[in-house]
């Protein structure tokens, strides 16, 4: 037992819980993750998933961008995050080029969750075909929206997605495609908050933002950039939960609380 749990034996939350934290209105909290120790603390102060993004071949490798994040980094991450958790979701990415067809993202997935421990799987862009043919299989899948990382040599930048009326109207469509085709969570990355809001109004599933505004069903950070480590600058959505913290532990659980109590992100956290 700690200060955060009750007695009660922990078990992983599952894809039925979070639909019934959005019924509820219960803001969904995340963070990313990429070993066992970050995992356990993640998992003791009570936030509600965990990512294992590729976002790993920027924090853990040293890469400027997540394209060079290969399945076999990804389950052995998923793996270590997922041996140490008792309570929270477990999300894995499947990395750049990994789902360049249905059946090649069928067979990653299941590397994903067979040999990683994942519940869910997450990949980038309107990939209905995959997302259909991923939930037939009965692999739950996360849908990803906005500024796509692995799309970054086409998209020529991180920039906010979404700001011109076409875009907006784009994104929308593509979020009720994804629902539609099954995708039981979305993330949305970059997003004008307004267009965020309404896509998390409009869905029926959770949706959960990163740099799209506090009215999103839940929120997810990168672990280093709210941390304040490693090496890449902080994006102006994040913020630094270190500044006024005594320790990690303490930071993960001010980020937890401002989540449950849509505290953050804040306007200047916001587009
Ligand atoms: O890889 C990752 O960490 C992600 C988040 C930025 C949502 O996809």
């Amino acid at each position: 037992m700690n200060q955060y749990s009750s007695t009660a034996a922990l078990k992983p939350l599952s894809i039925t819980d979070l639909a019934a934290m959005k019924q509820r209105g219960e803001k969904i909290s995340c963070l990313t993750a990429y070993d066992a120790g970050f995992s356990a603390l993640i998992d003791k102060v009570g936030v509600d998933m965990i990512l294992v993004g590729d976002s790993l071949g920027m924090v853990i490798q040293g890469h400027d961008t997540t394209l060079p994040v290969t399945i076999r980094d990804m389950v052995y991450h998923t793996r270590c995050v997922s041996k140490a958790r008792q309570r929270a979701f477990i999300i894995a990415d499947l990395p750049f080029m990994t789902y360049a067809t249905p059946v090649m993202a069928a067979k990653n997935a299941a590397k994903l969750m067979q040999l990683g421990g994942a519940q869910m799987v997450k990949l980038e862009g309107s990939r209905i075909d995959c997302v259909r043919f991923l939930v037939d299989q009965g692999i739950p899948v996360c849908g990803h929206l906005g500024l796509l990382p692995q799309s970054i040599n086409q998209l020529g930048g991180y920039k906010v997605q979404g700001k011109e009326q076409a875009a907006a109207e784009k994104m929308l469509a593509d979020a009720q495609q994804l629902q539609q085709a099954g995708a039981s969570l979305l993330v949305l990355e970059c997003v004008p908050a307004s267009l965020a809001k309404e896509i998390s109004l409009q869905l029926t599933i959770p949706v959960i933002g990163i740099g799209a505004g506090v009215d999103c069903d839940g929120q997810v950070l990168v672990l280093y950039d709210m941390l304040n480590i490693g090496t890449i600058k902080r994006p102006r959505f994040s913020r630094n939960f270190m500044s006024d913290a005594a320790n990690i532990e303490e930071a993960i659980n001010t980020y937890h609380q401002a989540v449950k109590q849509s505290r953050f992100p804040a306007v200047e956290h916001s587009f």
